[in-house]
Parts: C-alpha cells; structure tokens; sequence
C-alpha cells in the first residue's frame, strides 16, 4: 500500500468514530481531504460540520455537507461530539505537531470547542519524540522578527514560510532543530509571546484517539494506552 492508500484506510476507519445525527468537527490536510470525501458518501449521518480551514471548507460544501458557524453553533448550545483531523507528527502520549499545512490556529479552536479528539495518520507520522518535523508557529506579521529571535534564543532555527498567508491573514515560522523533551511546557511558554498566534504543538491537550494506517492494518490507540 502506498501513503495515499494508507491515508485512505484511517481516514475511512475514523467514520466509525462518529457520532450519528450529531455535527462533526473536521480539521484540515491531505488525510482530511480523503476523511471528507469518504463522508460526502454518508452525508446524511451527520448534521453538518465545523471545519477548521477555508480549504476543508470548500471540500466539505463540494461534498454536500453543510459548513456551521462555530460561533453560532455554541451559542445555540448545541454539541460537537466528535473532532477529526490528521497531524505531522504524534508521540506515543498523542501529543501532536500540527501545522504542515497551515491551519493550526483554527484547528486548535475547533479542537477545542468538539469534544474527543480523533487523529488519523499513517504510520510515518508515529514518532518517539516529537522534533523532526519542523514546528510551525503563527504569527503576526509585524512581531515576525522578535518571535523568531526568542525562537532562535531556545536553540531553534525558524524559516518563514515564503509566500503563504494563513487563513487569517497572518505568517508562519517553521522552526527546525527544537529539542522538545517537555512538549508541554514548551507549548504553554511560546504560546504567551506577544505575537505568537499559535505554537503548532498539540500537547497541553494531544488526541483523544489514534487511528493508524499501516501495511499490516489499522490500529486504534487511546490516550489512556488502550489498544484495539
Ligand atoms: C494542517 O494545518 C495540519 O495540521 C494537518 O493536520 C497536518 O499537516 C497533516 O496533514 P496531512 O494529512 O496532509 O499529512
């Protein structure tokens, strides 16, 4: 199986992840793509979605499925059961780089704001320690130089992402060479930086869920360790 094939089973595996009649919480990237195509095919199980990305938007009303408002669906009360979205790299306590494809900001509010947390991956994306995969940051503009610098300071090496503006109009560093032995702590550090929109970790608060893809089959870990 090639890595498309392989995106393509955990992304179908996740369908059995959902929660029927209720609104799903989509992210954004190459693997959501396919999730989103394979529940175009069974629309009617869901009550729309909350997506995370101008892109998964697209995706999503191309598919037939609604797009809520994520602002109006709290306000409503109403629930989102049920998040689904890829990663660059996930450790075994499922913390997270997100990023790669430059929706981390509003996927951490979408992740936030759904209840569990499901990430598919195929198995390259499995790691030990999170660090190979440069860390994106979002960032204002104007405070691009000053984050970098501190970033420079705790040993990393950012590059602007040239030519690309988040959805929400800001820039990306990507930062290569962090040794990130306390996820955690460094999430909760860069995060409070004048500037900083969103660090790309995913660690205060990892998945919930992993479904991994490999040659040998799915496998569905929980946060808990719990394999099946
Ligand atoms: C998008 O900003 C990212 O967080 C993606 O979830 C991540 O980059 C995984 O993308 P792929 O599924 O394309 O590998």
């Amino acid at each position: 199986m090639n890595q498309n094939e392989l995106k393509r089973a955990a992304a179908r595996a996740a369908l059995d992840e959902l929660v029927d009649g209720a609104i799903a919480g989509v992210g954004s990237g190459s693997t959501v793509d396919m999730f989103i195509d394979e529940l175009g095919a069974r629309r009617a199980r869901i009550a729309g979605a909350v997506s995370s990305s101008e892109r998964s938007s697209a995706r999503l009303r191309a598919n037939g499925i609604e797009v809520l408002d994520l602002n109006r669906v709290l306000a409503e009360g109403r629930d989102i059961p049920v998040y689904v979205d890829g990663a660059d790299e996930i450790d075994g306590a499922l913390r997270m780089i997100k990023g790669g494809g430059g929706a981390l900001t509003r996927e951490k509010i979408v992740a936030t704001a759904c209840g569990r947390f499901v990430c598919i991956v195929d198995a390259s994306k499995c790691v030990e320690r999170l660090g190979r995969f440069p860390l994106p940051v979002e960032v204002i503009p104007m405070a691009r130089e000053l984050v970098a610098s501190r970033l420079r300071s705790l040993g990393g090496r950012p590059a602007l992402r040239e030519g690309f503006v988040t959805d929400n109009g800001n820039q990306i560093l990507d930062v290569a060479g962090l040794e990130l032995d306390d996820p955690v702590a460094f999430e909760s550090e860069v995060n409070q930086w004048p500037g900083v929109v969103t660090v790309g970790l995913f660690a205060r608060s990892g998945a919930d869920v992993v479904i991994i893809a490999s040659p040998s089959g799915i496998e569905r870990r929980t946060a808990s360790g719990a394999r099946g």
